[in-house]
C-alpha cells in the first residue's frame, strides 16, 4: 500500500496515560468488589468511557442503573483527571513525537483518533496539537471501536482514501476497528494481546518513517 495518512491513537501510543486509565478502574473495580487485573484491563483499552463502565458490570456480573453507572464512570475519570493533571513531556512515549515529525517532513498526514473525551486536555499539556493534521476525539465521535467512526472522520479531515490510511494502536478493539475502515493496523504492544495487528511494534522508537513505508509496499 501507498501511504499518505497515519492515524494515531493517543492513550498507550503517543503518551504513556494507559496505565491511569487501569489504575483509576482497577480503584473502582476494588470498591466493587470485582477482580481486575492488567488481563482484564486490555477489555477496556479503547474502548469509551462508558462502554468499559458496561464492561466491568458484566466482568463483576452485577447490574446497576443508568444513573449509578454514570457516577462511577465520573468518579473513575476523576481519579483518571487527577492522575494525569501532573502530566510533563515524561509522559510522552519514546520516540512518538519524532516519529510524528517525521511523516509531516515526508508530507504524510497525520491524524489522532482517539477514544478519549480527555484527549484536547492532554494534547494542550503536551503542546503536540501541531503535530496532527486532524484532532478526532470521544467529543466528536457517536460510536466508539471498534466502530470505525473515529479513523474514517480522521482519514476525511485530511482528505486521504481509507486504502492510504495506517493505524497505530495500542488495543484490539483499535485494530478490529482500523480493520472494519479498511486501513491497516499496527499493533503497539505484543503479538499475545493484538493478534490481528498487521504489524507489531514495541513503540514508535522502533520504526523510521522509511521502515513503515518499506514494511507496508509488501501489504
Ligand atoms: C481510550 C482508552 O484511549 O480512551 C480507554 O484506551 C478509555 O481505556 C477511552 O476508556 C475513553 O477515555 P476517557 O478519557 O474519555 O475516559
Ligand atoms: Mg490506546
Amino acid at each position: 500500500m501507498n501511504i499518505k495518512c497515519a492515524i494515531f491513537d493517543l492513550d498507550g501510543v503517543i503518551v504513556d496515560t494507559a496505565k491511569y486509565h487501569y489504575l483509576a478502574w482497577k480503584k473502582l473495580a476494588e470498591e466493587l468488589n470485582i477482580p481486575f487485573t492488567e488481563k482484564e484491563n486490555e477489555l477496556f483499552k479503547g474502548v469509551s468511557r462508558m462502554r468499559c463502565m458496561e464492561i466491568l458490570m458484566e466482568l463483576g456480573n452485577i447490574q446497576l442503573s443508568q444513573e449509578e453507572q454514570v457516577k462511577l464512570a465520573t468518579k473513575k475519570n476523576e481519579w483518571y483527571v487527577d492522575y494525569i493533571s501532573v502530566m510533563t513531556d515524561d509522559e510522552l512515549l519514546p520516540g512518538a513525537k519524532e516519529f510524528l515529525i517525521a511523516c509531516k517532513d515526508v508530507g504524510i498526514k497525520t491524524a489522532l483518533g482517539s477514544a478519549s473525551k480527555n484527549a484536547p486536555r492532554i494534547l494542550k499539556a503536551l503542546a503536540i496539537e501541531d503535530l496532527f493534521d486532524a484532532v478526532i476525539d470521544g467529543n466528536k465521535v457517536s460510536k466508539a471501536k471498534p466502530d470505525p467512526e473515529v479513523f474514517i472522520k480522521g482519514a476525511e479531515e485530511c482528505g486521504i482514501p481509507a486504502e492510504n490510511c495506517v493505524v497505530f494502536e495500542d488495543a484490539y478493539a483499535g485494530i478490529e476497528a482500523a480493520h472494519a475502515g479498511n486501513m491497516l493496523g499496527i499493533g503497539v504492544g505484543t503479538k499475545e494481546n493484538l493478534p490481528i495487528a498487521d504489524v507489531i511494534i514495541a513503540g514508535l522508537h522502533e520504526l523510521t518513517v522509511e521502515g513503515m513505508k518499506e514494511i507496508l509496499n509488501d501489504k
